[in-house]
């Protein structure tokens, strides 16, 4: 058996691709291997969104040269983002890159790997149609209970920081169908959970016109065997009554709404390029309370976006404490070439940018503490996922509402279902006791 290494980096769109490519590498014979050292192929899944991003993977292409010295029989590949944007450039840089393949073609692979095999020398696809979508490709799944089920590539919204758009296309959906399709064969395998993937899943089916999201979820929902259904991202400006309504109407669909807000003041949302109002977003959270009165909701923020003023910041901050997120993921902005907001002017000095990211987190963290403390002695349904990292004494899951549970090992096996009673609630996890099994 011949063994690849493949290191992700990224959104989850990018772990559902590698999830695709590692099928179709297992379809020519390679194993998975954790060890860069042992491996016949190196293949890095990559990221352009932040600047950090791609520096961890230059540092990677830095050392795999050494690798490649000690094995000179090693193909190594660049594939997603950064393989995207950069193309042929990448080997120029780095000559002992084989391959790069364009985030379009993860069809490709095979042909690409098996070109190299034969006869060596450099492949560059980073070749776009549209029209071709991904389909009927073999699977190789990271997890054994959640399954991650792309129904939509590409993003149309343009954000102004953003890269995504330029290298990941215009908006495709794949038909319900196949999505259904997908959804039955994992839970044919044991998967209790999907997770729908898309950049912005509510504008689901817009170009197909077959389904809706709203629709879709419910096709998702009556999937015999599924136990919970998970979705991300949302975009606020296309997040729909109707889709509200099926989340409070799926029995399976979760009460958890990823729903970057990016920034909170109008004037920023505005050069951003959000299309909503901080009044709209406000108004869109108090309907989706309203309806799913134990919903819990998360968001992206940036902070140091061009022209952000410290009045801007304190209103971000402000909103922060209206709305009341359970957690957020906060980025530092990061300049894209190519965006619009690259060459806007007023650009935010590195260490003001630190300083706000440092006083945000600080904000919600509390938030996200006070949250959870509210949950002190509530009773909670939560999978069974398996022993924590750090000690196989204390097992792990989550509620519905996405957030992660800690609790002592008594009998329970991965993917049952129990209730637990939360006697320790911090900012990042809830720790309890398990004090009933869920039948199914
Ligand atoms: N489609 C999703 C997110 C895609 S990227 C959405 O619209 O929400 C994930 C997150 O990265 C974004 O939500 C945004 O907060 C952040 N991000 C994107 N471009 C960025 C940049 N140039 N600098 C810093 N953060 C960025
Ligand atoms: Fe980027 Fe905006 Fe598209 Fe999300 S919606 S991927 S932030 S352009
Ligand atoms: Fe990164 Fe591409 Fe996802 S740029 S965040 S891997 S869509």
């Amino acid at each position: 058996m011949k063994k690849a290494f493949i290191g992700v980096y990224g959104c989850q769109m990018n772990v559902s691709d590698a999830e695709r490519m590692e099928g179709q590498l297992h379809s020519i014979g390679y194993v998975r291997t954790g060890s860069m050292e042992d491996a016949d192929l190196i293949l890095l899944n990559t990221c352009c969104v932040r600047e950090t991003a791609e520096d961890k993977v230059y540092g990677k292409i830095g050392e795999i040269k050494h690798i490649r010295e000690k094995n000179p029989g090693l193909i190594f590949g660049i594939a997603g983002c950064m393989a995207q944007k950069e193309g042929e450039n990448l080997i120029r840089r780095a000559p002992h890159i084989d391959f790069v393949l364009g985030t379009n073609k993860v069809q490709e692979l095979v042909n690409v790997v098996r070109e190299i095999e034969a006869e060596r020398g450099h492949v560059v696809d980073v070749s776009f149609s549209e029209t071709e979508l991904p389909e009927g490709l073999p699977v190789e799944r990271g997890g054994r209970l959640s399954a991650w089920v792309p129904i939509m590539y590409g993003c149309n919204n343009f954000c102004t920081y953003c890269i995504v758009p330029y290298v990941r296309g215009r908006e495709r959906s794949r038909l319900p169908e196949d999505v259904v399709k997908e959804v039955g064969e994992a839970v044919a395998k044991g998967y209790k959970e999907v997770t729908l993937l898309g950049q912005n899943v509510n504008s689901y089916g817009k170009d197909h016109g077959r389904a809706d999201f709203a629709d879709l979820l419910g096709m998702v929902d009556a999937v015999p065997g599924i136990e919970r259904v998970r979705f991300m991202t949302s975009h606020p400006k296309d997040l729909s009554d109707k889709v509200i309504a099926a989340i409070r109407d799926g029995e399976h669909i979760c009460e958890h709404i990823h729903l970057p807000v990016q920034y909170g003041t109008n004037r920023v949302l505005k050069a951003m390029n959000r299309v909503y109002t901080v009044e709209g977003y406000r108004d869109l959270v108090g309907r989706i309370r309203e309806a799913l009165p134990d919903v819990s909701l998360t968001t992206d923020l940036i902070v140091g976006f061009p022209g952000e003023t410290e009045e801007d910041f304190s209103a971000l901050l402000d909103f922060l404490r209206e709305i009341r997120y359970d957690s957020a993921y906060t980025f530092l902005y990061s300049k894209r070439s190519g965006t619009p907001a690259a060459t806007m002017e007023n650009q935010v000095a590195e260490d003001c940018k630190k300083r706000r990211l440092r006083e945000l987190m600080e904000v919600q963290n509390g938030i996200s503490r006070e949250i959870n403390e509210g949950l002190l002695g509530k009773s909670l349904e939560v999978m069974v996922e398996g022993a924590s990292k750090n000690d196989a004494g204390i097992w792990t899951g989550r509620t519905r509402t996405n957030k992660i549970v800690l609790w002592e090992h008594g009998d329970e096996q991965p993917g049952d279902f129990v209730q637990v009673r939360i006697t320790q609630p911090q900012t990042w996890v809830l720790k309890g006791e398990v004090c009933s099994r869920i039948p199914r």
